[in-house]
């Protein structure tokens, strides 16, 4: 069965397209595309519609990982659907979706899968304006969730 990964921030526009993005390269790069689907979406609907922020193409770009991805905000089918993982960017999105939605089985922060940063949130760079930094994190979140997924799933 099909494995989901929704990435989840506030706004849809700066962590988790970086986070989609990234994703989607290692899990191309595994030869994992047919068996893992990725998605992200945010808790606000202030920016539904639009292309990632300016600050997030940018790095994606001098990492040469494509994304043309256009925000949207979460929905209840999100988190219904079967074999989906949740991964949120940050504590207030775990609260904001838990709020909303009730709880979910597999709702994790991205750096709940990272070694040296683990187990704190992703600071948003709307606010820092330091996506570098925020790059460092999503890819060391990345390439530990892929390995949970594929230790769990048995990809
Ligand atoms: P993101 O960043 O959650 O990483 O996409 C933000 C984008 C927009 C806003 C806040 C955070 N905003 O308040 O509009």
């Amino acid at each position: 069965m099909t494995v989901h990964v929704l990435f989840v921030c506030l706004g849809n526009i700066c962590r988790s397209p970086m986070a989609e993005a990234v994703f989607q390269k290692l899990v191309d790069e595994a030869g994992l595309s047919d068996q893992i689907e990725v998605d992200s979406a945010g808790t606000g609907s202030w920016h539904v519609g639009e292309k990632a922020h300016p600050g997030t193409q940018r790095i994606l770009e001098q990492h040469g990982i494509p994304y043309d991805g256009r925000a949207r905000q979460v929905r209840y089918s999100d988190l219904t659907s079967p074999n989906t993982y949740i991964i949120a960017m940050d504590q207030d999105n775990i609260n904001d979706l838990r709020h909303r939605f009730g709880d979910h089985p597999r709702l994790f922060r991205l750096l709940d899968f990272a070694g040296r940063n683990g187990g704190r949130d992703i600071p948003d760079p709307y606010y820092t304006g330091d996506f570098k930094t925020v790059y460092q994190l999503v890819e060391e979140g990345c390439r530990g969730l892929l390995a949970a997924i594929r230790a769990r799933e048995k990809l």
